[in-house]
């Protein structure tokens, strides 16, 4: 066996696509989150978990000992985070943040993947690299930027061996007609099934 992973946020778009690609390479798979999907894969063992009650996160993370963990447990909406920016501020900064105090006295030694977004950048029409400025115009981008520096604080703090990206958009079978791709292709191929002529919205 190749290690141990524990994936928060295994039911979501990214998630599925993971936890395959985990598994195909012989990994040991645990995958948490508040809802279980269907299109998880039959090798992953799926544990349910809120990571915003403590006592679940940490109790996951000792029974599982994973050597790698993975935070896509989020509230990922851009838009959703302008109807709920303190449920956006909790899930994404206050929930990494009981991963990372369970890691800390469990498994102090576990490598850990935090997803970040480009809206954390300030906004530009022109192209941008990693050390352009940041400064997000939405509760979602500020809830990565704060989820960043708190990764960057127990780093230093603490030696934790935790890695940040910042994603761009990304999207594929399974991700959710909340987002805008996955939208105008449902509203097209209704359109096409239905030989209609309308307009599609946004
Ligand atoms: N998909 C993209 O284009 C994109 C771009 C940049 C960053 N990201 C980030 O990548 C990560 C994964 O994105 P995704 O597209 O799979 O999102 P998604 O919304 O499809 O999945 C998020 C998952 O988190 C789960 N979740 C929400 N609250 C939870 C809680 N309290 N406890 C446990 N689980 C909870 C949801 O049930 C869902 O299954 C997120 O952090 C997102 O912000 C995604």
């Amino acid at each position: 066996m190749t290690g141990v992973v524990l994936i928060f946020g295994v039911s979501g778009f990214v998630g599925g696509h993971l936890a395959e690609e985990f598994c195909s390479f012989g990994y040991k798979v645990y995958g948490c989150d508040i809802s279980e999907s269907s299109d998880i894969a039959d090798q992953v063992t799926f544990i349910p978990c809120d990571i915003l009650d403590q006592v679940q996160v940490r109790k996951v993370i000792s029974e599982t000992k994973p050597m790698y963990i993975v935070d896509l447990a989020a509230i990922s909406s851009v838009s959703y985070s302008w109807k709920e920016p303190a449920k956006t501020m909790a899930v994404n900064v206050e929930g990494t943040l009981n991963i990372f105090e369970s890691a800390k006295e469990i498994i102090p030694n576990a490598k850990i993947l935090v997803i970040g977004s480009s809206e954390e950048y300030q906004r530009s029409d022109d192209p941008i690299n990693e050390e352009f400025s940041l400064d997000s115009c939405s509760p979602y981008g500020l809830s990565k930027i704060t989820q960043e520096r708190f990764a960057k604080l127990y780093r230093e703090q603490y030696g934790m061996k935790i890695y940040c990206v910042r994603a761009f958009n990304h999207t594929g079978v399974g991700q959710s007609d909340r987002f805008v791709i996955p939208s105008w292709c449902r509203q097209v191929a209704l359109l096409s099934a239905k030989k209609k002529r309308m307009a599609i919205s946004l």
